[in-house]
């Protein structure tokens, strides 16, 4: 999908106008409530930061969690104002509802530069419908709409694709970033382009796979999904996780990479136990001969080099998702492997969001590389080559 052409902040004149600008703030919290990492809030900074020096009146929106409609002050974005006053050095104000009186009489009082959020816009259950009142009733606040939730960008909902139909819609620095990075690798890559997908479930990576296939040089199949292709190569699997019903599917692919030239690379050995545990006994053993009662939870050390070999001199690595149970020390190290891989390639690295960037991140790889997408879903789906929605909508240049 090519957004290139999107109007962003710097195309739309904002000074003394009541902006409404939608984040996701859809930050973790620890047990004691306080936010356990504000990278996604730290990311929006810069958009926020244009609009305050350049004297707009600031509305920021987002939602957290999923309080399916209803108000619950366990999913208030209220500790999300209070660490955006720090961060700003000026007070965040944090209006008590969204389309409410708080939220309409704080908008209306904003004097330039100043910054206000609304509550969590999913306490209304038309703003997952994409109800056109709704939309229109939060557009009312503003003058001007931008969208800088790359995170939330692939639903269709009324304060990340339905406002844009009443206010004129810009993007912030924030999704700026992420499609001009992620776009120019699908788009334009360095190559040799080697992709690189784990996690689970093929399910969840057919259309991202379907769409590489046309794009890459080489794809690296870890984590879970392995298992569904070594059992379409006829291998046995023993108890690891396979997805039957895809299997076909995945032969199909493999048949595919074969006519396209893709280098297509699935684990030669793994690391299997006999229980799902953090600290199961484990050993190494060749992909075709798991038996009953063994799963794999990891790739083996002669995988971990095949694999680190084709990514040594790749122009341009696309990561997402891992190569084993990342979060149980004795099944990181294929992970960590791809990770330090990744590190020395000198490629353009871009990590999609989830599980891997989360992998990376606490294996301390974070700051070697390019790009690390802050979009679980959104970046998944930008991968398979799907329109977001919270970007399709916004104005051209
Ligand atoms: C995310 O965390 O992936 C985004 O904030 C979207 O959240 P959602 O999956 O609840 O729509």
């Amino acid at each position: 999908m090519n957004y290139e052409n999107k109007k962003t902040v710097e195309d739309i004149d904002v000074a003394g106008k009541r902006v409404l600008v939608r984040c996701d703030f859809n930050v973790p919290f620890d047990a004691q409530g306080n936010i356990a990492d504000p990278k996604r809030i730290d990311e929006a900074m810069k958009t926020i930061r244009y609009l305050v020096d350049h004297k707009a009146k600031v509305i920021l929106c987002s939602h957290l969690g999923r309080p399916k409609g209803e108000f619950n002050m366990k999913y208030s974005l209220a500790p999300v104002a209070a660490y955006l006053s720090e961060k700003l050095g000026q007070e965040v104000k944090m209006a008590k509802d969204v389309i409410g009186e708080s939220a309409k009489s704080i908008a209306a009082s904003l004097q330039p530069g100043e910054v206000e959020l609304i509550e969590n816009v999913r306490f209304h259950k038309e703003e997952e419908k994409n109800d056109p009142a709704f939309a229109k009733e939060l557009a009312s606040l503003a003058e001007i709409y931008v969208n800088d939730a790359f995170g939330t960008a692939h639903r269709a909902h009324a304060s990340t694709a339905g406002v844009a139909d009443y206010l004129p819609a810009v993007c912030g620095y924030l999704i700026q970033k992420e499609i001009s990075i992620m776009g120019g690798a699908l788009n334009n890559p360095k190559r040799p382009f080697v992709a690189i997908l784990g996690g689970a479930k093929v399910s969840d990576k057919i259309g991202v796979i379907n769409n590489l296939l046309e794009k890459c040089d080489t794809i690296i199949i870890g984590g879970g999904m392995a298992y569904t292709f070594m059992k379409a190569l006829g291998y046995s699997v023993g108890d690891s996780i396979c997805e039957t019903d895809k299997v076909e599917l995945a032969k199909d692919m493999m048949t595919k990479a074969k006519e396209k030239g893709v280098n297509f690379l699935i684990p030669e050995d793994n690391v299997v136990a006999q229980e799902y545990d953090a600290n199961a006994a484990h050993k190494t053993i060749p992909s075709d001969t798991i038996p009953d009662g063994w799963m794999g939870l990891d790739i083996g050390p002669k995988t971990r080099d095949k694999f680190a070999a084709a990514i040594k001199g790749a122009g341009t690595v696309v990561w997402n998702g891992p190569m084993g149970v990342s979060e149980w020390e004795n099944f990181a190290a294929g992970t960590i492997a791809v990770a330090k891989a990744v590190a020395e390639s000198g490629a353009i690295s871009i990590i999609g969001g989830g599980d891997s960037a989360a992998a990376v991140e606490k294996l301390g790889f974070a700051d070697k590389m390019t790009h690390i997408s802050t979009g679980g879903g959104a970046s998944l789906e930008f991968l398979e080559g799907l329109d977001l929605p919270g970007i399709a909508c916004l104005n051209d240049k």
